[in-house]
């Protein structure tokens, strides 16, 4: 399975932040908003990114990820010129995904806890499947509503009167169908390509599957200044109280294999001095031990 991270649109709700720094660019604790779901794809064992942004964003996206050599993964960079709506990235890609199956991930949703996303994705077998989320406030998003046998009954985006709460986050799971769906995709009343057309027509064909996420899990979008600060001090908390680290692609590319030891310890001596470095020096000594153990 391949991936896109869409990290388009103008940020226009983190005004004035994003006026120098693109949204997903910002700071979520100690790090960029993006190595969050990057890392929950590669820590999923996907290599091949694509990355969408806008051309003023992208030049900062390429100095942050290069081309993901240095974390043993791919990432090809797309522009998407004008904010017209999440399926169009199916097509910015379209030469990216060619004959593969591929996953989309939002670059402001933040996921943290439990392997419900690795577990869906190795279970996939076609169609797509979405995921559903008990939230406060479901109107903001995509809602999915289930039959008494918890199959999707309906599905509508950002419903004044929501039919239940679980709302759909930003990452999905599609089959090769996808290419084709979204061609035939239509611009909604808000003039967006909308994510919620694609998944309906998979439902419409009878191969929508929705994954209802665990209690512990923890979805966050960080589109809001105080959505974005919730996200911080909850990432924080968890950092602090566990001594580990959420959203460190280096990390989760040296549990993947796709870095050897080496390769990491070089990556890490390049590092300033600083306490993501000291976290990861940690780490290659264990990994150096646990070699050692076994
Ligand atoms: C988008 C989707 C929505 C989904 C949400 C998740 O909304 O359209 O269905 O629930 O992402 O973050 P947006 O935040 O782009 O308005």
């Amino acid at each position: 399975m391949k991936a896109i991270i869409l990290a388009g649109g103008t940020g226009s709700r983190l005004y004035p932040l994003t006026q120098v720094t693109s949204k997903q660019l910002q700071a979520v604790f100690d790090k960029p908003m993006i190595y969050y779901p990057l890392t929950v794809l590669i820590a999923a064992g996907i290599r091949d990114i694509c990355l969408i942004s806008t051309s003023n964003d992208l030049p900062r996206f390429k100095h942050l990820l290069h081309d993901g050599t240095q974390w043993g993964i791919n990432i090809i960079h797309r522009e998407q010129a004008r904010p017209s709506g999440i399926a169009q990235a199916f097509l910015i890609a379209e030469e990216f995904i060619g004959t593969d199956n591929v996953a989309l991930m939002l670059g402001d949703n933040i996921f943290s806890g439990s392997d419900d996303f690795p577990r869906a994705l190795s279970t996939f077998r076609g169609g797509a499947t979405i995921f559903a989320y008990l939230v406060k406030n479901p109107e903001h998003y995509g809602v999915v509503e289930f039959t008494p046998l918890g199959q999707p009954l309906s599905l509508e985006e950002k419903p004044l009167k929501p039919k239940s709460n679980y709302a759909v986050p930003g990452v999905y799971l599609y089959d090769n169908q996808v290419l084709e769906i979204a061609r035939s995709i239509r611009p909604s009343a808000r003039g967006e390509m909308e994510i919620t057309d694609v998944n309906l027509e998979y439902m419409r064909r009878g191969e929508l599957h929705v994954h209802r996420l665990s209690r512990g899990f923890a979805w966050m979008d960080a589109g809001t200044s105080s959505t974005l600060q919730e996200a911080s001090a909850y990432i924080a908390a968890i950092e602090r109280r566990q001594g580990i680290k959420i959203g460190c692609p280096e990390e989760a590319a040296l549990i993947r294999k796709f870095l050897t030891i080496e390769r990491f310890e070089a990556l890490v001596q390049a590092m300033p001095n600083c306490e993501y470095r000291d976290y990861l020096s940690h780490l290659a000594t264990e990994t150096r031990n646990l070699g050692k153990m076994s």
